[in-house]
């Protein structure tokens, strides 16, 4: 099997040197298979999502190695860094984080205008994929014209748009009631199965966690598989 993420010894503080210095991640290792569904459960303010920002490139390790599909991410500079990662990485959060006045075909749009992709293929491929994720007669309402399974199937939709091999999703399920996380649960299975994406999702629902090939629980700054 290929490993697309390893982590090894992974810390990260914040403020550092400064008194209010706080080590986070305290030694992280972790690995992600090609086509795997991982997830990740922890208590609050365990540093998840802190590991999180790490795994999609928002931020960077303060030491240990993240090798991304064969790349030390720390040999890429900042610019490099934000390029790998809008063609390698779809992100998917609690609270959807759409544009409020953009439309929902818009916001898929949004990632492919960055990558500068072409406005005819940018909304040729934009309405396919809330077509996919059944959202295919709301392209022109704005989010709060949307209920909260709608947001996150477009924002899933969003996360698709440059064709990543990963898809990260932090708390996905959190802000919809169980019967709507369900269904968003089982839209990351088929994307797993069907698009052979890698998953990486982060929960607090113990259920859904258990669906994942392989789980980890973070305590304490430190991850273990469970
Ligand atoms: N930029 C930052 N500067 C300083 N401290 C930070 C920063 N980001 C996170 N922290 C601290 O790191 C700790 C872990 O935060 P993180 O958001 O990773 O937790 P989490 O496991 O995702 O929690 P939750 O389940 O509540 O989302 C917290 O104590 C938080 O205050
Ligand atoms: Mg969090």
């Amino acid at each position: 099997m290929t490993k697309l993420i390893e982590m090894k010894a992974i810390k990260k503080s914040f403020n550092i040197g400064k008194e209010n210095e706080l080590e986070i991640l305290r030694g992280i290792d972790l690995y992600v298979n090609e086509g795997e569904f991982i997830s990740i459960v922890g208590q609050s303010g365990s540093g998840k999502s802190t590991l999180m920002n790490i795994l999609g490139l928002l931020d960077r390790q303060t030491s240990g190695e993240y090798i991304l599909n064969g790349v030390n991410i720390k040999t890429l500079k900042d610019k490099d860094l934000s390029s790998y990662r809008s063609k390698k990485i779809g992100f998917v959060f609690q609270n959807f984080n759409l544009i409020p006045r953009s439309n929902a075909q818009k916001n898929v749009e949004l990632p492919m205008l960055y990558a500068k992709v072409s406005a005819k293929e940018r909304k040729e491929r934009a309405v396919e994929l809330l077509k996919s994720v059944d959202v295919g007669d709301r392209l022109n309402h704005n989010p709060s014209e949307l209920s909260g399974g709608q947001k996150q199937r477009v924002a899933i939709a969003r996360a698709m748009a440059n064709d990543p091999d990963i898809i990260l999703a932090d708390e996905p399920t959190g802000a919809l009631d169980s019967e709507t996380g369900r269904q968003v649960m089982d839209l990351f299975h088929r994307l797993n199965r069907d698009e052979k994406r890698t998953i990486i999702i982060i929960t607090h629902n113990m259920d859904l966690a258990e669906e994942a090939d392989r789980m980890y629980n973070m305590k304490d700054g430190r991850l273990k598989e469970a």
